[in-house]
């Protein structure tokens, strides 16, 4: 049997009831053999360039665990119809230093997740718009808005309802395809 893709997943909300990590556990639940799934966290300091020279641990930990992912699935909750400061902040520490980035054309999804209505697309989309120029493609389709999320998910990421249950098992299945076609292995 081939290794499976290395595949970090990266929650935007750094609260411990966090509806987006419940989320993300069922998306790591659901996906197939061919892709290992693991969490990597983004609650660090704000990037800064005047402390490169030294950074914090927080970075060095994540630019690591990054650097040997083959491909990268996103968890996003929406603030202010944009994503969290945190997972742009994740994307910005990713990017830094210049030439020395972690993203390197690893594919990437984009799951959003909000107890509204909208199920968070602007900060869908705006994630989107700033993985463009750190060179991650992204999968086009299916696309992953997740509304009404208080009810769907237990702690664990236990998924309540079977519809959404099918969703998320579709929306991996069509996430390893995508992996399995761009991904350039690291490992
Ligand atoms: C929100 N929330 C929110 N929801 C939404 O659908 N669209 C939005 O633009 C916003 N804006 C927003 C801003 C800020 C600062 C906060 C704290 C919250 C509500 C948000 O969806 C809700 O708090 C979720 O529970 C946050 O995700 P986690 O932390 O549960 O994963």
């Amino acid at each position: 049997m081939t290794t499976p893709f290395d595949v970090a997943v990266l929650v935007g909300s750094l609260r411990k009831g966090s509806i987006t990590r419940r989320a993300a556990l069922a998306l790591m639940a659901a996906s197939p053999a061919s892709l290992k799934c693991r969490m990597v966290e983004v609650d660090m300091p704000l990037y800064n360039e005047d402390i490169e020279t030294s950074p914090p641990h927080a970075w060095t930990r994540f630019r690591g665990e990054m650097a040997s992912a083959d491909a990268v699935l996103f968890a996003t909750p929406e603030y202010n119809r944009s994503l969290p400061a945190s997972l742009k902040n994740a994307v910005d520490v990713g990017s830094r230093p210049y030439g020395k980035g972690v993203w390197n054309a690893k594919p990437g999804g984009i799951v959003s997740v909000s107890p509204g209505k909208i199920g968070a697309m602007g900060a869908n989309m705006a994630l989107r718009q700033t993985l463009v120029f750190v060179d991650v493609p992204v999968m086009q389709q299916p696309e992953a808005y997740i509304s009404g999320a208080a009810d769907l998910f237990g702690e664990d990421g236990t998924v309540k309802n079977a519809e959404t249950e099918k969703f998320i098992r579709d929306y991996m299945a069509a996430f390893a395809k995508w992996v399995e076609k761009l991904a350039q292995r690291t490992g």
